[in-house]
């Protein structure tokens, strides 16, 4: 696709399955989220880079005019991009000597205690200028894209100083002024208690609440706030601090929650109406109401417990069957999940979570939208929302889990502009024309 111009009429047709996720304007809770709303052989009429309509080719042909540019789905799947609720796409260097560590036997935690994990990554992060970070998160950008992610949520936490945080932030912006990735940025100074201040966190949390927040809010470079509530890390009581001053900053709130010990995060998100609580891998039942009542959405990230090479999933079951709106992303980051695929994080949910794979679409779409507050403009294809959608090289949506190690993803466009194209191995452009047409 070469058009760049914005205000083009395009008409995506031959879609075997348009996969739309119309249904209520809310997140979708329960039964809702096992229906997927999808239109065979159906037709997406775009304009100004917003949806103007989706319906069956053969109901709405009459209405592509002459001034529609007309994009061949070649009988594949179509579906809204994926919308990653949680990642860490902003860092310095990898940490794959920590990965063949655990493989020799050594944990997450006693990596951490030797010095390790989060903080060696704070060290790079900080040693890296701001174009360097910015160089390497556009190389991830291009992996979110290629894996069918047309949004991701960006959280800082590898500078935990205020300049180098500022510095995250700043990257983020840029992020979402320089690719076609949308980013929306988060604000996680209280990843970790940085080394300056070991043995003094409630001084360094006095640093985020004091000086960090009012600098973060003046730039206006944070809609969210998290923090890692977790043993070792902050407690239940440092987390309410940083959380409260963020909200009475009006960002809102999400929570590193119970992912490698039950530390009480999920019924603390619940207390203070957070928006999401993320990781959740040790939520016991009162969690899980708590949660419930207050509205919370879970936010699971099956992909670190994978690549930390653990066995305890969430219960994204029983969260799904408390009527809880389930969420599902990544968890990017050079530790606990160096996995930017959202068709791995789908296989895991239905293989390791068993959750269905409309269940699992719905997570990490409309769902995901909803929980960054942009269900109104992401997550399914109806009429007024962005135009980021994704032909995938498949004949059944589920294929795009099912077959894991290969990306399905053909084209994909934001705002109706095509932002990537797969290529064959042989360097040559992709024959536009997929093998399913019917
Ligand atoms: O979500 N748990 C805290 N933060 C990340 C890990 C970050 C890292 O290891 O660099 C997580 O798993
Ligand atoms: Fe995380």
């Amino acid at each position: 696709m070469t058009n760049n111009d914005a205000s083009r009429l395009l008409a995506v047709v031959n879609c075997r399955q348009l996969v739309t996720l119309s249904g209520a304007a809310r997140p979708r809770t329960g039964a809702d989220m096992r229906e997927l709303a999808i239109i065979e052989n159906g037709a997406l009429l775009v304009r100004d880079g917003r949806i103007e309509r989706t319906g069956k080719y053969d109901e709405i042909k009459s209405l592509i005019t002459p001034d529609y540019e007309i994009e061949d789905a070649g009988g594949g799947v179509v579906m809204p991009g994926f919308v990653d609720a949680h990642a860490h796409p902003v860092f310095a260097g990898t940490r794959v000597d920590e990965y063949e560590q655990r493989a020799g036997g050594a944990t997450y935690q006693e990596i951490r205690a030797a010095g390790g994990g989060i903080l060696s990554t704070v060290g790079r992060t900080r040693a890296a200028s701001e174009d360097e970070l910015l160089i390497a998160a556009k190389r991830y950008a291009n992996w979110f894209l290629r894996g069918g992610t047309t949004t991701i949520e960006a959280k800082s936490g590898y500078g935990l100083t205020i300049e180098d945080e500022l510095k995250m932030l700043r990257v983020i912006r840029r992020l979402n002024d320089e690719t076609a990735l949308r980013y929306v940025p988060t604000f996680l100074g209280a990843h970790d208690v940085p080394p300056e201040y070991e043995n003094h966190a409630a001084a360094y949390v006095a640093l985020i609440v004091d000086e960090m927040l009012p600098r973060v809010l003046a730039e206006n470079l944070a809609e969210y706030a998290d923090a890692f509530c977790e043993d070792k890390v902050f407690t239940v009581e440092q987390t309410r601090r940083v959380l409260l001053a963020a909200r009475r900053h009006n960002l809102k709130l999400r929570l590193h929650a119970d992912q490698l010990t039950l530390g009480g995060g999920a019924c603390l998100a619940a207390e203070l109406r957070a928006t999401t609580a993320d990781h959740l891998e040790h939520t016991d039942a009162d969690g899980i109401e708590a949660m419930r009542r207050a509205g919370v959405q879970p936010v699971l990230l099956p992909a670190s417990v994978y690549a930390l090479g653990l066995s305890r999933y969430p219960a994204a079951r029983r969260m799904i069957d408390a009527g809880l709106a389930v969420v599902l992303a990544t968890d990017f980051n050079p530790g606990s999940s160096p996995v930017p695929s959202m068709p791995m994080v789908l296989s895991l949910a239905s293989t390791q979570m068993k959750m269905t794979c409309a269940e699992a679409v719905t997570a990490c779409t409309v769902n995901a939208a909803y929980s960054l507050n942009r269900g109104h403009l992401l997550g399914s294809l109806e009429a007024g929302k962005f135009a980021d959608f994704v032909i995938h090289d498949c004949r059944d949506y589920r294929e795009i889990a099912y077959f894991v190690g290969i990306e399905s993803t053909h084209t994909v466009f934001v705002r109706g502009q095509c932002v990537f194209a797969a290529t064959t191995t042989g360097g040559e452009s992709h024959d536009r024309t997929l093998s399913h047409a019917t």
